[in-house]
């Protein structure tokens, strides 16, 4: 609560309310489904989570998953990864960082 009496929701929370509505039609946080579970994805190597047939182009990168490499990813993933097999974004950049946020508690 804050000072005046109403509930703040934080960059975790409204990341967790994007999450449900957006991203859960293909993933799942501990199960892959049409796209790669997401527990661990802060700091893990793109195209690792296991058993998951990522596309060629994703499992061949060199990237690592920090919130910059995120934030391109979500804004325009055919653009940091020509040819992977995401066909969603995310075009605003303050729902980039709640979502973002809230994958980095998925530990
Ligand atoms: C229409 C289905 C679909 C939606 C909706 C979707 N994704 Fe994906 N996502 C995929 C697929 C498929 C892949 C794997 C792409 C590949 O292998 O090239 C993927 C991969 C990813 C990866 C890379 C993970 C890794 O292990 O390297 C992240 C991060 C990700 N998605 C985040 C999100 C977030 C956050 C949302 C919601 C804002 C979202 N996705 C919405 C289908 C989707």
């Amino acid at each position: 609560m804050s000072a005046n009496g109403f509930a703040q929701t934080s960059s975790v929370q409204r990341g967790q309310a994007l999450y449900q509505s957006r991203c859960t039609a293909c993933h799942a946080i501990d199960a892959n489904q049409t796209g790669p579970a997401h527990r661990g994805v802060m700091g893990r190597r793109a195209g690792s989570a296991a058993d998951y047939k990522y596309s060629d182009e994703l499992a061949g990168s060199i990237l690592v998953w920090t919130p910059k490499t995120l934030n391109a990813w979500l804004a325009d993933p055919e653009k940091l990864i020509p040819g992977q097999r995401m066909g969603f974004q995310v075009d605003s950049r303050r729902e980039r960082a709640d979502l973002i946020a809230y994958l980095a508690t998925l530990k």
